[in-house]
Formats: C-alpha cells, sequence, structure tokens
C-alpha cells in the first residue's frame, strides 16, 4: 500500500500545526505550501528531524508557491487550505471576504490541476463563504469540499461543559450546527456528558453561558493573543476531519457542506452532522430540530448568504 499524502496549503500557525498534526499522528506524507520562499521549507525539515524522536515515518516537505509551482502536491489524497489574510485593522468584512476569496480561488485552481481526485477540506475564514468559493471553483463533487469549523465549536464547547461539570472531556460529546459565525447554533438538547443531555444536568444561566462563550470562542482567543487568531485547536479540528477520510472511518462529525435542500437550506455551505469516510462528505445526517433551533440556523445560514452573494457564487 503507497502512503497517503496530504497538502496543506499556507504555512502559518493553522497550516504548519495541522502539518505537524498530521506528521505525529503519521497519518500521511505532508506537503505544506506557502508563497514564502524558505519559510515551509525549513518548517517541514524541522518537522522531519524530530522524527526519529516522535517515532514517525511521515515525511514533511515545505515548497515555495510564489512561482505559481504546485507541481509538488500532485496526486494529494486530502488538501487543507489554510491560506489567507488574517483580519487586520480597518479592513471590512467584506475587503477581507474579497481579499481570501482571491487567495482561495487561486490555489483551488492550482490544486484541482495537479491533484483531480482530492478531498479539499477548507479553513481559510469566512469559512463557510471560502468552502463554496473552493466548491465553485473546483468544480468538484460536492461530497469532496468540506469545510472545517464544526468540529473546532463543538470541541470548544466540550471543554467548556467538562471544565463546568468537573468531568473529563472524553465524557463530553457536544453538537454545533450553522455557520463559523457570531450567530452558529450550538444545540444543548444533543449535548451530553456521559450520554446525559445538557438540559437535564446544568441550569438554563449555566448553558446560556456555555452557548455564548462557544460563539464568541474565536474572538476570545484573538482578544487574548493581540496578534492572530487561534491554531491549536483549529489544527486539532482539521486533522480530525483528515483521519476520518483517510482511514475510512464513517466518524460523523459536524463540517459545513452543500447542502441542496437538506434542513431546508439549498445550494449553501451550512455546518450539519455529516458522514466522513474515503469518499469525503459521504452523507448527510438530518435530524429534528425544534422551532427555536431552526430559526437559529435559518438566521445563521442567513448570514451565509449574504457573504456568498457579494461573492456573486
Ligand atoms: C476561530 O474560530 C478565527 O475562525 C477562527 O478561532
Amino acid at each position: 500500500m503507497s502512503r497517503k499524502k496530504v497538502t496543506v496549503v499556507g504555512g502559518g500557525f493553522v497550516g504548519s500545526t495541522t502539518a505537524q498534526r498530521i506528521v505525529d499522528l503519521e497519518l500521511a506524507d505532508v506537503v505544506l505550501t506557502d508563497i514564502l520562499d524558505g519559510p515551509p521549507a525549513g518548517k517541514a525539515l524541522d518537522m522531519l528531524e524530530s522524527g526519529p524522536i516522535t517515532r514517525t515515518d511521515s515525511r514533511a516537505t515545505g515548497v515555495s508557491t510564489a512561482t505559481g509551482d504546485y507541481s509538488a502536491t500532485a496526486a494529494s489524497d486530502v488538501v487543507v487550505i489554510t491560506a489567507g489574510f488574517p483580519r487586520k485593522p480597518g479592513m471590512s468584512r467584506d475587503d477581507l471576504l474579497k481579499a481570501n476569496y482571491d487567495v482561495v480561488k487561486a490555489v483551488v485552481e492550482q490544486i484541482v490541476k495537479h491533484s483531480p481526485n482530492c478531498i479539499i477540506i477548507v479553513v481559510t475564514n469566512p469559512l463557510d463563504a471560502m468552502a463554496q468559493a473552493a466548491f465553485k471553483v473546483s468544480g468538484f463533487p460536492k461530497n469532496r469540499v468540506l469545510g472545517m469549523a464544526g468540529v473546532l465549536d463543538s470541541a470548544r464547547m466540550s471543554s467548556f461543559v467538562a471544565t463546568e461539570c468537573k468531568v473529563s472531556v472524553e465524557n463530553v460529546h457536544s453538537f454545533v450546527l450553522g455557520g463559523h459565525g457570531d450567530d452558529m447554533v450550538p444545540l444543548p438538547r444533543y449535548s451530553t456528558v456521559a450520554g446525559i443531555p445538557l438540559p437535564d444536568l446544568l441550569p438554563k444561566e449555566r448553558i446560556d453561558a456555555i452557548v455564548e462563550r462557544t460563539r464568541k470562542g474565536g474572538a476570545e482567543i484573538v482578544n487574548l493573543l493581540k496578534t492572530g487568531s487561534a491554531y491549536y485547536a483549529p489544527s486539532a479540528a482539521a486533522v480530525e476531519m483528515v483521519e476520518a477520510i483517510l482511514k475510512d472511518k464513517k466518524k460523523i462529525l459536524p463540517c459545513a457542506v452543500y447542502l441542496d435542500g437538506e434542513y431546508g437550506i439549498k445550494g449553501l455551505f451550512v455546518g450539519v452532522p455529516v458522514k466522513l469516510g474515503a469518499g469525503g462528505a459521504e452523507e448527510i445526517i438530518q435530524i429534528k430540530l425544534t422551532a427555536e433551533e431552526n430559526a437559529a440556523l435559518e438566521k445563521s445560514s442567513a448570514s451565509v448568504r449574504e457573504l456568498v452573494n457579494v461573492l456573486g457564487l
């Protein structure tokens, strides 16, 4: 059996941490790309040299794509796109949207050329709109383009629940749907501690506080870091998706996928539970929502629709 190959586009903190986790878990050989010349090669070499200690034979290589040459990424099984601009002071949401659309478009055009059978996982923000951009530009079937966010948002919620209940994070299972924005939809009814639904364990005000903190989880980290945004949990989330695909695990995880009428949403990337396996998003799992939950999901998808409309996708 030949080794699996994963390309990680973007050698910033999210990209390089993603590459490191894949190598450490010996999931695949990794090609780390960046438009900078030197840093991706340096980071990859550093990872390679840690292999004898961490006991991994996964090989990392780093290449600059400044010249537009993506040939080193050829025949990747999975491509994780983390490249993009962070939001800078004075930049509007739409400015960021357009700037990152240009990045994602250019990357996807090259990826498709060199890895026509790969599965794309988009991490670049604004997440759901960028996943939609990758889907449109690639021309791939909808099962082969996914956005990472639900796994991250659910992990944040689970960590807060575990802290609140003083239990192992392994006992907690959280479910967050919707777009990766302030109006994402954490679902306490479907979130459990050792199988017990959250509303049976915690008073409403504690649950509300956890929901609110989950929604603002990304901003909480940005405010603490001052320069840049989260990368440990985002990379862990992306790698859980990569692992489910490479190992054909049929694992149900919340991911942004193209909805074609599911949950009453048509023609839009929104986070829902998805079965991940070798085929990528192999099945969208539909769960029954209350009227209130449905309204929250509609509100969240309306925010994504707004961004997608700006881009004319
Ligand atoms: C996060 O949620 C910024 O989307 C990134 O941490």
